[in-house]
């Protein structure tokens, strides 16, 4: 645990005990840097996991140049938060045809990603109703077989291109979220380049980087930061509150979209030793019953999230501060300035949720998996 103290000389912090980052992509960032793709896949068969609109953008081209006869396959047919119904066709059909491929690279946003972290792995058969099943019953999936996997983000927002995490929907049946992660589902490699960002219409972009934004705070009012998670997310949460209202008067400025990139992958970065907290475990039931976007459900609590989280240690406090100038005091109502400036209302009642049903939205997102990372739930 480490420790501050507040002496004449200020906040000392004492380490007392030894931190642990561990995260073994290796990260390609940069304006041009998908072309390290073919050196990166090296004499592998690969298949392209993505979204079908990466064809019109001229991404899915791109990749087929530079793999050549390397690239065994595309699966396009990539959709907005993937769901068990859809997968479990999708995930036959791919281990079926593309079993050889010892190569995954997913492109696109965190569904694309997800996608493929979610059919990278498989049981003795190709069926995905083993790998649901095991996720239902909270028991740990030991894959008989896993392909590498190679990411590429054409958004600045979703860290999962630097995570082993893929998030999973059940709405029709069950109407609960699944999250996936084991050893084998950590990417190979990601290849950052924000060239692949610059088509991202004003909204995307926007969830995209309050879903960064989120990541990052999260990362700080958590029970597993440390100061290594801390650099990383303290970085991110201010250059993204610095770029993304910029960016959304400037969407093809080249500088702003590698900042706002280099930004979310820090928060990537920061979260994938901490996981997420309370904000996330909220926005899970605003998907899944109001269909509020990821970025937009996982953000728009955060001010409320803050207020609930300073004081409860003053050491998270200080990091906090390191965000908002000094000023932990007016954080919360900086933060809600910030949202309300981007057009994001903090309130429920503007996402139609009765005050009923946000406290027992808060009650039970504090006692889900993510929720009791949060700092604020620790008795
Ligand atoms: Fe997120």
């Amino acid at each position: 645990m480490d420790r501050i103290a507040c002496g004449r000389g200020g906040i000392v912090l004492t380490m007392t005990a030894r931190s642990r980052f561990h995260n073994p992509v290796d990260v390609h960032f940069g304006a041009g840097a998908l072309a390290r793709l073919p050196e990166l896949v090296g004499n592998r068969r690969a298949v392209l996991v993505t979204m079908p609109e990466a064809r019109a953008l001229g991404m899915t081209g791109q990749i087929e140049a530079l793999l050549g006869q390397r690239l065994a396959g595309v699966v396009d047919q990539v959709s907005p938060n993937p769901d068990v119904r859809e997968l479990a066709p999708m995930y036959g059909d791919f281990w079926r045809r593309y079993g050889q491929c010892e190569v995954i690279v997913a492109l696109g946003g965190g569904s694309a990603l997800d996608t493929a972290k979610l059919l990278m792995v498989a049981g003795a058969d190709d069926r995905f109703a083993a790998l649901v099943d095991a996720l239902d019953a909270g028991v740990t999936f030991r894959p008989a077989r896993a392909k590498r996997l190679i990411t590429v983000p054409t958004t600045a927002g979703t860290g999962s291109e630097v995570t082993p995490w893929a998030t999973l929907w059940d709405r029709h049946v069950k109407r609960k979220k699944y999250s996936l992660h084991l050893p084998e589902t950590w990417p190979e490699a990601a290849i950052v380049d924000p060239r692949l960002t610059r088509s991202l219409p004003r909204a995307v972009t926007l969830q995209s980087g309050l879903d960064a934004l989120s990541h990052a705070l999260e990362a700080i009012w958590n029970i597993n930061a440390n100061p290594i998670s801390d650099t990383f997310a303290v970085s991110a949460a201010r250059d993204m509150m610095r770029v993304l209202p910029q960016l959304m008067t400037s969407l093809d400025d080249e500088a702003l979209r590698s900042q706002a990139a280099l930004a979310a992958l820090q928060a990537g970065m920061a979260f994938s030793n901490t996981k997420t907290a309370l904000a996330h475990s909220i926005s899970y039931d605003m998907t899944i019953r109001h269909g509020l976007p990821h970025g937009i459900a996982c953000s728009f609590t955060l001010p409320a999230v803050m207020r609930l989280a300073i004081g409860r240690q003053a050491e998270r406090d200080a990091v906090l501060a390191r965000v908002f100038d000094g000023d932990i005091a007016s954080a919360p109502d900086m933060l809600t300035a910030f949202l309300n400036g981007l057009g994001v209302a903090t309130e429920f009642s503007a996402y139609g949720v009765t005050e009923s049903e946000s406290s027992a939205m808060i009650a039970a997102a504090l006692d889900g998996p993510r929720g009791r990372n949060f700092i604020g739930a620790v008795a």
